[in-house]
């Protein structure tokens, strides 16, 4: 009996897959190697297999059967917003069209729990700043379109094959459980802001005239390691059976865009004054999770804070350096 995670050499899943590991866990990697990395996840098997692709039913189902597979956790997927407004259609054939043929795969099998990779982008600008898994879903962009279309499909699948499932809503994810095991893709706020200063340049606040405490984005940033928690708690709680099959991921706490820089500046010793630009379009002023949900039915709760998350980011950014610059880099614990 072992456990699929597709996406699982991307900067979340491998940490899923990590702790995976260290509580004995057979797995096994889906994932087509687009963003994703071979280093990140070891000796774990790995097939490279888009599954947006029309082949990817069949493949998905000897993977399944080949590995024993009886539970998937599903994070594969593209997750730029600025790119899905470009190419929608790129972002619902990925999102959509990859999770629609690994239920096709699925059909059939053993697999009986599937976790779902969902965003707070389900939400879009939310009416209040504390964000409930009951309240509206209204993204305001196709990524979100795409989380919340998979959602439904999720539940769908749920309903027909007979299969207990969850969808976990990320909120803005940071940091790193081991340094060698960062977001090394500059496409978030910490990322940026740890590559503009890499460059040399200022990091950028997109707005200061927010109603908010200091006037910049106020969001709930949650540690990867915390988030990856969350998955296998969700995938034990679904054995028992859970009441809900949405759940938030954050902390239930929001942070301003200063605070993070300012921290950034703590852990980094660069003390370069950010600039400030306009807002960003689309932009909300506050987006925190209510973490009643998942605190009181699956027991989880984020251990770590802004702090942790910084300087595990920034960590992993000089581990990441020391690679690039040729000095071998053993994957060492945080
Ligand atoms: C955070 C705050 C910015 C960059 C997005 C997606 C969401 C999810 C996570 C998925 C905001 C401000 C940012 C910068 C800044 N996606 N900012 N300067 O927009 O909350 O959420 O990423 O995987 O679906 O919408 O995250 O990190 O872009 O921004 O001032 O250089 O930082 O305005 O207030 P966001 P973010």
């Amino acid at each position: 009996m072992s456990i699929l995670v597709t996406g699982g050499a991307g900067y979340i899943g491998s940490h899923v897959l990590r702790l995976l590991r260290d509580r004995g866990d057979d797995v096994v990697v889906i994932d087509d190697l687009s963003t994703g990395r071979l280093e990140r996840i070891g000796d774990v098997p790995c097939v490279t297999i888009n599954l947006a692709a029309d082949d990817s039913p069949d493949l998905i189902a000897q993977v399944i059967a080949a590995y024993g597979v009886t539970a998937v956790i599903h994070l594969a997927a593209k997750k730029q917003v600025g790119e899905s407004v470009e190419r929608p259609g790129f972002y619902y054939r990925e999102n959509v069209g990859g999770l629609a043929n690994l239920f096709l795969g699925i059909e059939g099998t053993p697999v009986d729990r599937f976790v779902f990779s969902s965003s707070a982008a389900v939400y879009g600008s939310p009416a209040s700043s504390t964000v409930r898994e009951m309240d509206a879903t209204q993204p305001v962009n196709p990524y979100g379109e795409t989380k919340l279309a998979g959602e439904w499909l999720v539940r769908a699948a749920a309903h027909s094959l007979g299969i207990k499932t969850v969808s976990l809503r990320y909120f803005n994810v940071a940091g790193a459980g081991w340094p060698d095991l960062g977001d090394s893709k500059p496409l978030n706020l910490l990322t940026l802001a740890i590559a503009a200063i890499e460059r040399g340049d200022q990091p950028v606040i997109f707005g200061d005239d927010f109603p908010t405490q200091d006037g910049t984005g106020v969001r709930d940033y949650v540690h990867v390691s915390d988030l990856a928690a969350a998955h296998l708690v969700a995938l034990d709680g679904l054995a028992g059976g859970l009441e809900h099959d949405v759940f938030n991921v954050g902390t239930g706490t929001g942070a301003s865009v200063r605070e993070i820089l300012a921290e950034l500046q703590r852990v980094s010793g660069e003390d370069r004054e950010p600039r400030i630009t306009a807002r960003r379009a689309g932009d909300p002023a506050t987006v925190v999770a209510d973490i009643t949900r998942i605190t009181q039915e699956l027991s989880w709760r984020a251990e770590r804070g802004v702090a942790d998350m910084v300087e595990s980011a920034w960590s992993a950014h000089l581990h990441e350096r020391a690679g690039l610059a040729g000095v071998p880099v053993a994957p060492e614990r945080a």
